[in-house]
């Protein structure tokens, strides 16, 4: 069975409080289930981690190289200007899907620019909680060698 690193940056623990009016009202554990629901349709296993800190994350991506086939990102504002996020992701060797809640291209100005996009297979934004849901599609059909 192919694995999935399901992998969220900064703040996004406090998503259901956190500007509801942008990020919408499901918590990260709402996300979670849902996305656990689906890969059980797409008989893919899950691995769910959340930090706030850049060190974490780095080192979760290097540790999935070889204990996962794919991964969906959520990196937070390191988005915008992470490029030691941007090479983990490249040393990954991984196809890894950015996904954001929110569409960060109709946004303030220094969130339209993502370093991470460029490295990864593709970006899902705008389509708040579904755009995991849509993430985890994509990220399971790169599993499987499908794209
Ligand atoms: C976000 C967009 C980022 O700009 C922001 O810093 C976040 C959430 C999103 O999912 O819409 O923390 O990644």
């Amino acid at each position: 069975m192919k694995r999935v690193l399901v992998m969220n940056g900064p703040n996004l623990n406090l998503l259901g409080t956190r500007e509801p009016d942008v990020y919408g009202a499901a918590t990260l554990q709402d996300i979670e289930a849902a996305m656990a629901s689906l890969a059980e349709e797409l008989g893919v296993t899950l691995r769910f981690v959340q930090s706030n800190h850049e060190g974490v994350l780095i080192e979760t991506l290097h540790e999935a190289r070889g204990t996962c086939d794919a991964v969906v990102f959520n990196p937070g504002a390191f988005t915008h200007y992470s490029y030691a996020l941007r090479d983990a992701v490249v040393a990954s060797g991984l196809p890894v899907v950015e996904v954001h809640l929110s569409n960060i291209h109709a946004r303030e100005e220094f969130r339209r620019t993502s370093v991470i996009a460029p490295v990864c297979v593709g970006q899902i934004s705008g389509f708040g909680a579904d755009s995991y849901l849509m993430g985890l599609r994509a990220a399971a059909a790169c599993a499987a060698n499908e794209r």
